[in-house]
């Protein structure tokens, strides 16, 4: 396959690879839709902000003749929502990696993990140096982009350091400029700025606080890194962290970070051994860290949970009631990532919700005396939580989720899911029926800046990818069965993307 990347060879074909398929297809262009059309209903008029998502888009293969998906160049896509209108717009991120390889017209990094054609190949093993890579950081900050100091910043998932996107151009701002302050995340830092930076940050909507960290695969497993509004940046090196987790998100409560290690574990030397880097070893037990959120030098609690084998990967919400600490999400039987236990060497590999399924759950933790049980709170897969993040940290009622079905070993996504988390009575609205469509995350924007928690709009992005179509969705929280309020379509696959949230350009 190397042969096929080296030379003059340009507009390289879209590798037969099932990370490129169907919904995965890649977007091969940047486009700027002004005034979108709306295909039904209106766009709210006092709604003004800008939707933002980010996701791995393929452009040509690595040096190495493969599509890992953390080696694909992340691509912004953006809409903007003002007095009715709605303006899109999607752009790669211009990574130091992304511009090194638009100047020679090929993949220029060679990864450790990079030679496999299978499901090892992810793009997370170290990349070997040459002299046209030397110091040029490897992330592709293609996994979550969110909102900080008027910037949507971009990041991958401690691979890189964040990088600003101006929120209406969506061109590359740069680098942040604390990102010296970062320490490195699974990778060495190739240059001056590099470092590593958490995926799924979590904020304090009063103050403007940053939460965020780094994971790695050594001692400290786990760097804190608190970012102020100014740019001033404290860190905590967790050198009692129990082990390797992908410590890929946490709760924030009104006391703590709260997060959990569970054995879903990252190790690079196992790329070494013939297998890919990631493991699920449900020998090891979950631990949670109760890090004091305003003093980050504050005495870490760890609290072991005596549960059975089950990962989170991504947190709803909390509330501390009392003594008791409930922590809500999607809980799945196990990660939704391919291992050796589930394919041979040469399989092609299998994306996410393929082979595991998850239902919203919830833990519990007593306080005084480390009870911990875990609960499961409905019977329907879902995943992809959100939450009105106005009231990050502040307990919450409302829940949002993608729902779905549950398909041979894994599920199905094709709905919009809202929860009261106090009643645990949801409304669901079937967004596709047996149509081939990607249901993206959705996002909530609120009604007004001083709107009561939950109530708004939920904003879900749909790719009706055969039918090279794509859509975003408005649904009112009033009442989400009746479908939505707007439908606003765009003229082409929306390319898959990971993660995503929303800026408010109005003042409170
Ligand atoms: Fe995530």
């Amino acid at each position: 396959m190397r042969a096929a990347t080296e030379g003059s060879a340009v507009g390289y074909p879209i590798p037969k690879d099932n990370r490129l398929k169907g919904p995965f297809q890649p977007m091969r262009f940047e486009a700027t839709v002004n005034e979108c059309i709306v295909t039904h209903g209106e766009i709210p008029k006092d709604l003004a902000g800008g939707f933002y998502r980010t996701g791995p888009t393929w452009k040509r293969p690595t040096r190495q003749g493969t599509n890992g998906i953390l080696a694909m160049d992340g691509m912004v896509q953006g809409l903007v929502l003002e007095n009715g209108r709605a303006d899109f717009r999607n752009r790669w991120i211009r990574t130091p990696k992304y511009v090194l390889e638009e100047s020679h017209g090929k993949g220029m990094f060679t990864w450790s993990d990079g030679d496999w054609q299978d499901w090892r190949c992810f793009g997370l093993g170290d990349v070997q140096r040459d002299a046209y890579t030397r110091g040029v950081p490897q992330g592709t900050n293609s996994v979550n982009i969110f909102p900080f100091q008027g910037m949507m910043l971009a990041t991958a998932d401690s691979v890189g350091a964040p990088i600003a996107i101006d929120p209406i151009t969506l061109d590359t701002v740069g680098i942040v400029a604390w990102s010296s302050k970062l320490s490195a995340g699974l990778h060495e830092k190739a240059a001056f700025g590099d470092g590593g930076f958490t995926a799924h940050p979590k904020w304090d909507p009063d103050t403007g606080v940053l939460y965020g960290w780094a994971y790695r695969d050594t001692a400290p497993y786990v760097t804190l890194h608190f970012v102020h509004p100014d740019g001033t940046v404290d860190s905590r090196d967790l050198w009692d962290a129990p082990y390797n987790a992908v410590a890929h998100d946490i709760w924030l409560t009104k006391d703590h970070l709260v997060m959990p290690f569970q054995p879903f574990i990252v190790d690079k030397a196992r790329i070494a051994k013939g297998t890919g880097v990631y493991e699920w070893n449900p020998e090891l037990p979950i631990v949670l860290a109760l890090i004091p959120r305003h003093d980050i030098n504050g005495e870490i609690r760890y609290v072991r949970m005596d549960i059975e084998p089950q990962y989170v990967m991504h947190t709803m919400s909390g509330n501390v009631s009392g003594s008791t600490l409930t922590l809500d999400g999607p809980i799945f039987n196990r990660p939704p990532f391919p291992f050796e236990q589930d394919f041979a060497k040469g399989d092609d590999v299998a994306l996410f919700f393929s082979i595991a399924k998850s239902q919203l759950g919830r833990w519990t933790v007593d306080l005084e005396s480390g009870a911990t049980r875990s609960e499961t709170l409905s019977d329907r897969p879902s995943e992809l939580p959100k939450v009105d993040e106005r009231f990050y940290g502040k307990g919450y009622r409302w829940g949002y989720q993608v729902g779905g079905r549950v398909k041979r070993d894994g599920m199905s996504m094709n709905s919009l899911v809202v929860t009261d988390m106090m009643t645990l009575s949801d409304q669901e609205y079937q967004i596709r029926h047996d149509q081939p469509a990607a249901v993206l995350e959705a996002t909530f924007a609120p009604r007004h800046v001083d709107s009561p928690e939950g109530d708004g709009y939920l904003i879900v992005p749909v790719s009706w990818w055969a039918e090279n179509r794509g859509e975003y969705l408005i649904f009112d929280t009033h009442d989400i069965t009746q479908g939505p309020i707007t439908r606003i379509e765009l003229p082409f696959r929306l390319g898959w993307t990971a993660h995503g949230h929303w800026m408010d350009f109005r003042t409170p």
